[in-house]
């Protein structure tokens, strides 16, 4: 039976938290695979805005079971705070399950990522959550799993095989106080008290709910050229936010995933730092990120705005074998006289119609515009494709013929009823 994936194809905040909200009212499992509480998903349901960071943007239906997988690293702190945040607003968590094998993000990943992010020449403008230290020690060896962490003789256990080599670590290269293990143990133990009885082996969950014909939605986070094999190396994050992390970060065969949706705004934006071939560093940059509200869920930023790169988006189709794109944030082009969008770079006299790995190639790559005229009317309460004025319809035709890939979904507004579904993911 279905399971679709859903992942970002630009580098984060497409609206993935918006559109899985969207998908989830048919999914009967949403399941986070990767990244950690670096994501920012905003859900917008009659005037209250959630920001969910690690929680599946699923959870507001009571009814649908929500996953963070084994390819998750989890804040307890953040879940735990998460948990007691929508629990304010009367949404309940009792079908949320947590993987034993998701890796734990402690004190001292979060202390190191600031403390590295500053000592590092080359900056990356992290989110300063823990999440590429915690990863750095899944990959080590030295990670406390959640299956650790609900064990308080375990988790002792393993901070004393770990937590030394840190200390000396954070003492001796950054002059940093260090940690205690009773005081790590003690905290962190009052945090597994409160979702203990949600830690599950969620393989097996999503298996059993595959085989009895649930529809299961896995909720990407973070954005293709943000995917540490596929983005922009290294201005990336620390997990496979493609789609290829879907299998290994729940536990599920890659046979079994049956559509790829691929969430893209109807331009770019980029939080942090690293090479953005169409950023509009001007007033039209500015009035994108105006109407968008182009600010990080995360950390606040104001996020870099520009237009959308149809070479970047080929890419993602290809690396995620995407099935159908969700366009997002349609309406904030609402108000523009004509529209441009790059379909191939100029990188020293030659065309590339390929995104280039050589982030030094792509740094010198200018974009080649296409100009479409825009619409200068209100698209927000569309409710069908015939809707959406002439202008709008031949630009997605056109984004959709350039990086082959059909049109499945159009957002044209943060809430729930601003949404033209096309061709549906879940019957
Ligand atoms: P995510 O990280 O991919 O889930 O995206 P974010 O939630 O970080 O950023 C997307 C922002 O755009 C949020 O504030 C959403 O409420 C908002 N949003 C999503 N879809 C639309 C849309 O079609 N139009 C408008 N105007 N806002 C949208
Ligand atoms: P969602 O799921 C946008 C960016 C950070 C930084 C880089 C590495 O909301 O789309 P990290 O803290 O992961 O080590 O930071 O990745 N980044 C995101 N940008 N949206 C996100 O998530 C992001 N998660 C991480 O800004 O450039
Ligand atoms: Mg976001």
């Amino acid at each position: 039976m279905p399971i679709a994936a859903l992942v970002g194809t630009q580098w984060g905040d497409e609206g993935k938290g918006k559109i899985t909200d969207v998908l989830a009212a048919k999914a009967d499992v949403v399941a986070r695979y990767q990244g950690g509480n670096n994501a920012g998903h905003t859900v917008v349901v009659e005037n209250v805005k959630y920001k969910l960071h690690l929680i599946p943007s699923g959870i507001l239906y009571p009814g649908t079971t929500c996953i963070i997988g084994n390819g998750v690293v989890v804040d307890p702190q953040v879940l735990v705070e998460e948990m007691r945040y929508l629990h304010g607003h009367g949404v309940s968590t009792d079908n949320l399950f947590i993987s034993e094998r998701a890796h734990v993000i402690m004190p001292y990943h979060k202390v190191l990522d600031r403390l590295e992010e500053q000592a590092r020449r080359l900056k990356i403008g992290t989110t300063g959550r823990g999440i590429g230290p915690a990863y750095v020690d899944k990959y080590m060896r030295s990670g406390i799993r959640v299956s650790d962490l609900v064990n308080p003789t375990r988790l002792r256990n393993r901070l004393e095989d770990f937590l030394p080599l840190k200390n000396r670590l954070l003492r001796e290269i950054y002059g940093h106080p260090g940690f205690e293990i009773d005081q790590i143990v003690e905290e962190y133990s009052s945090y597994a008290e409160v979702f203990r009885d949600r830690v599950a082996d969620t393989s097996l969950l999503l298996d059993e709910a595959r085989r009895s014909g649930k529809n299961i939605l896995c909720e990407g986070a973070q954005g293709t050229f943000l995917d540490i094999d596929h983005g922009t190396y290294p201005y990336v994050t620390s997990s496979n936010s493609s789609a290829g992390g879907v299998a290994a970060g729940l536990g599920i065969g890659p046979n079994h995933v049956s559509s790829v949706v691929g969430v893209v705004k109807a331009y770019s934006t980029r939080v942090g730092e690293g090479p953005f071939p169409t950023e509009l560093k001007d007033a039209v940059g500015d009035l994108i990120r105006e109407r968008g509200q182009e600010y990080g869920t995360t950390t606040g930023r104001p996020r870099r705005c520009g237009w959308f790169d149809a070479v970047m988006v080929r890419y993602a189709v290809r690396i995620n074998g995407l099935t159908g794109l969700a366009v997002t944030l349609l309406d904030v082009l609402d108000a523009f006289r004509s529209i441009k969008v790059c379909v191939a770079y100029e990188y020293r006299g030659q065309r590339l119609a390929n995104f280039p790995t050589d982030l030094e190639v792509l740094r010198e790559c200018r974009p080649i515009y296409a100009e479409l005229p825009g619409w200068q009317s209100d698209t927000a309460g569309a409710q069908r494709w015939e809707d959406l004025p002439a202008q709008a319809r031949d630009y997605l035709s056109f984004i959709s013929q350039e990086v082959e890939c059909p049109l499945q979904i159009i957002s044209v507004g943060p809430r729930r009823n601003q949404t033209i579904v096309m061709a549906e993911v879940f019957r």
